[in-house]
């Protein structure tokens, strides 16, 4: 049975959601709150035709949001019931989360709600200490939630064959004009989206991976001064049986929790997207590393040497909750 929350406590859901990641922090999503349930879309004008043409990547941040949502509802004590695609005439239509029973928080729902105001794309270096093994059973467990495959390259040939990868692709994108021209766009100051420059390394980051370089250029990892921290990184690829919406959206869900779980440790990530975003980079990175499905996101994950402390801003809440009709 559905439960109804009153309007200020299912804003703060919705504010909770938007605080989740999206490629290009495009925000491409819209919400109609009832009163016992939060209803999500896809908003394809927010979409990023050259780096994303089939949508894919903004599927998949809706479905972090998503998950942000979820928690949010479970952390205010209440069950919370996720209907994925619920109207097949409405493709736009991505989910209905219906406001359940009163249950109880977890003190897991709790600790990742809390994670929520910590987690950030971190894209500097990370120090030397690898994440755990406990963590990484962890965060492989909560994708298998929603039936999505965490796979950690833990071989170091694995690592250098993405590496390779993710450098091809940075090099096909950057020697693309329409690519750069959409990635400036979305580079942008004083702004309710986008990417400030706050936010982005300063040049040279001491990254062991190639990172995008929101500049334009192919990037390449940074140089090492003998200070540099040797960093471990730990990165992993989610992957899905099918490659179609209803995948799309539970990678955004998996991913969602996975940075969420990994943060409530400190550990923070970057999307290696580059690689995904080229068909034929993205097709040798499944068959080199023998991945059963469909890769969806690829994450470098670590302990920052720094923490910054800007932050990408957020669309006020008014620009993505449709007004009731009538
Ligand atoms: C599907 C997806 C792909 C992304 N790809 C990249 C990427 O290739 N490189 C990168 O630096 N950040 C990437 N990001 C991170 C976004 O830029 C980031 O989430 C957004 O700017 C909001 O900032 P925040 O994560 O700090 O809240 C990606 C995020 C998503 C959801």
């Amino acid at each position: 049975m559905a439960a109804r929350m009153d309007s200020a406590q299912l804003r703060e859901i919705v504010r909770q959601a938007t605080a989740a990641p999206s490629i290009h922090n495009t925000q491409p999503w819209r919400f109609q709150v009832g009163t016992d349930r939060v209803d999500l879309f896809v908003d394809p004008s927010r979409g990023l035709d050259v780096l994303d043409p089939t949508g894919r990547q903004r599927i998949i941040s809706c479905g972090a949001a998503l998950e942000h949502a979820r928690l949010a509802v479970r952390a205010a004590d209440h069950d919370a019931v996720v209907h994925l695609l619920p109207d097949a005439r409405n493709e736009d239509y991505l989910a209905r989360l219906e406001i359940g029973e009163t249950q109880p928080a977890t003190a897991e729902d709790r600790r990742l709600l809390a994670a929520m105001a910590r987690r950030h794309t971190h894209r500097g270096a990370f120090d030397a200490v690898s994440v755990s093994a406990d963590l990484l059973a962890d965060m492989t467990r909560g994708a298998a939630e929603v039936g999505v495959v965490l796979h950690a390259l833990t071989d170091p040939d694995d690592l250098v064959v993405a590496t390779v990868l993710i450098d091809r692709a940075d090099q096909l994108e950057a020697a693309d004009p329409a690519y750069r021209e959409e990635l400036s766009r979305w580079v942008r100051e004083d702004a309710e989206d986008g990417i400030p420059t706050a936010v982005l390394p300063p040049v040279g980051p001491r990254t062991s991976l190639p990172m995008r370089n929101f500049e334009g250029a192919p990037a390449r990892p940074g140089g090492s001064g003998e200070d540099d921290p040797v960093e471990r990184p730990l990165v992993v690829v989610l992957s899905t049986d099918g490659d179609g919406r209803p995948a799309w959206l539970v990678a955004g869900q998996a991913m969602g929790w996975v940075l969420l779980r990994a943060a409530a440790d400190g550990v923070m990530a970057s999307p290696l997207g580059q690689v995904l975003d080229v068909p034929v980079t993205r097709a040798m990175l499944a068959r080199e590393l023998r991945l059963l499905g469909h890769p969806q996101m690829v994450l470098r994950m670590g302990y920052p040497v720094q923490h910054d402390s800007a932050r990408t801003p957020r669309r006020a809440l008014d620009s993505v909750i449709d007004p009731p009709p009538g």
